[in-house]
């Protein structure tokens, strides 16, 4: 059996009430349709999108990150419509699926007990408390009759509390039958896929409801669905790093990006949030910390660090407010209030409270070396391009402008000066 996959996603996405397609609201740090593709992709390698709907820009995005997809232009003003959408379409493989690209939870392990069902057509329900929104199925001798979209709903159908979760699997012969016969006599005057149910009734064919989770086939329409979905995707990440030996306290509060990797036995804190490719690797990430696209392994992060892209940070201990960016940092201590950018630092290093990287001199950014060993005292500024070398010392307070040889101390304050009974004379008589 041969089976090719089209999702749906050239829909304006009306309700979202945005600028940006859609499909192309992140889930988890990915947008939707990446979310179904990447499923998609476990099942079949014939990958039809259907586009319209800010074409170049969602095409564009798919290049960038997936390789042979089959990328089709919907004629959304003479065929508006989810059925509109399979209009002049060649349909491959015995088996087509169809998934709509607002439905990121999708898994592609429930597709594919769609794809085994023996019957004409097997399509999803959700069986909801609130069906708003969604078309309704009308199901007879536990067997689907018609799917009624809401706005074409009598009072009776509105209250089915049967929904069409939009997930369909059909044999190639039923498409190319009935797509061509779909007409937009409704009150949305589009094209609906849905209305093949009811045509393949008519002509003997058998449609095998097949009863779902919310939490895996809810359509995004709004942000209030974008809000819920992301809720799902993110206890569905999280439990499963847990599942793997990862400490969450207090989960709910945790966020985690669908790229970020973990491996050996790490504590997040409340309040952590991962985001985008990171990959954490026995650590402990205290309260409130954030890291973005960064490495870190054998490591303390926290409470209270930003951890900023392009960071590896190795058998290191970054301690409260302390800021890192773009820096290698190979066993080293930093405890307190620095900002370490575009740096290089080595093992057995120890960089005090308040130290800051100056990388920036408001054109170009620079980059900062310090070696083995090295002393960073509190509140030095440390202004790049600069080495600094093993075995050297940097008295607290310093503005290091100049590069430090091997063994030297480097201290650049003003002299203290004593100005004896100061005090007594400025406050006189108060
Ligand atoms: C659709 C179903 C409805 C079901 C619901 C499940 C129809 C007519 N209705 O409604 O029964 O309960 O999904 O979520 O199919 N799209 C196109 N071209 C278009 C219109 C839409 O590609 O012309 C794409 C959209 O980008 C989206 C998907 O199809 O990814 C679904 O479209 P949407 O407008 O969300 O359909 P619903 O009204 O939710
Ligand atoms: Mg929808």
């Amino acid at each position: 059996m041969s089976l090719s996959i089209i999702v749906l996603a050239a829909g304006k996405g009306t309700r979202m009430k945005s600028e940006l397609p859609k499909v192309l609201h992140k889930i988890s740090g990915k947008p939707m349709l990446f979310h179904i593709l990447e499923e998609s992709k476990e099942l079949s390698s014939n990958i039809t999108v259907i586009l319209s709907h800010k074409f170049n820009l969602v095409k564009d995005k798919l290049e960038e990150n997936f390789k042979d997809l089959n990328i089709v232009k919907q004629d959304l003003k003479n065929y508006p419509g989810t059925g509109g959408a399979l209009k002049n379409l060649k349909f491959i493989g015995d088996k087509v699926l169809v998934l709509n690209g607002d439905m990121p939870l999708v898994t592609s392990s429930t597709l594919k007990t769609l794809v085994e069902s023996k019957a004409d057509i097997a399509m999803t329900i959700l069986e909801l408390n609130n069906p708003t929104g969604y078309g309704r199925v009308v199901i007879e001798n536990g067997f689907a009759k018609e799917i009624v979209e809401q706005k074409d709903c009598n009072k009776e159908q509105l209250n089915i509390k049967s929904v069409n979760a939009g997930v369909y699997c059909f044999s190639k012969d039923i498409l190319e039958n009935f797509v061509p016969k779909i007409d937009n006599k409704n009150a949305q005057n589009e094209y609906y896929l849905t209305d093949i149910i009811k045509m393949a009734v008519e002509n003997g064919k058998r449609i095998e409801p097949i009863v779902v989770d919310e939490d895996e086939f809810m359509g995004v329409n709004s942000k209030i669905h974008l809000a819920q979905a992301e809720n799902f995707m993110q206890s569905r990440i999280k439990n499963s790093l847990m599942a793997e030996g990862i400490i969450m306290r207090n989960p709910e509060s945790i966020y985690i990006d669908s790229m970020a990797k973990f491996s050996g036995e790490s504590i997040l804190e409340n309040g952590v949030t991962i985001e985008g490719d990171c990959e954490i690797i026995s650590s402990h990430i205290k309260a409130y910390s954030v890291v973005e696209e960064s490495i870190v392994k054998n490591s303390s992060i926290g409470p209270m660090a930003h951890i900023r892209p392009k960071s590896t940070i190795t058998d290191s201990h970054i301690g409260n407010f302390v800021e890192v960016k773009k820096s290698t940092l190979n066993d080293v201590k930093a405890g307190h209030l620095s900002y370490l950018g575009d740096s290089k630092i080595d093992s057995g290093t120890n960089i005090g409270a308040g130290v800051i990287t100056c990388n920036y001199d408001g054109k170009n950014k620079y980059q900062t070396k310090i070696g083995k060993n090295v002393f960073v005292g509190s509140d030095s500024q440390l202004v790049a391009p600069l080495t600094i070398e093993d075995n050297t010392m940097v008295a607290a307070g310093s503005t290091i402008i100049d590069d430090i040889p091997t063994g030297a101390l480097a201290i650049s304050r003003v002299k203290q000066k004593i100005v004896n009974g100061f005090f007594k004379k400025f406050f006189k008589g108060k």
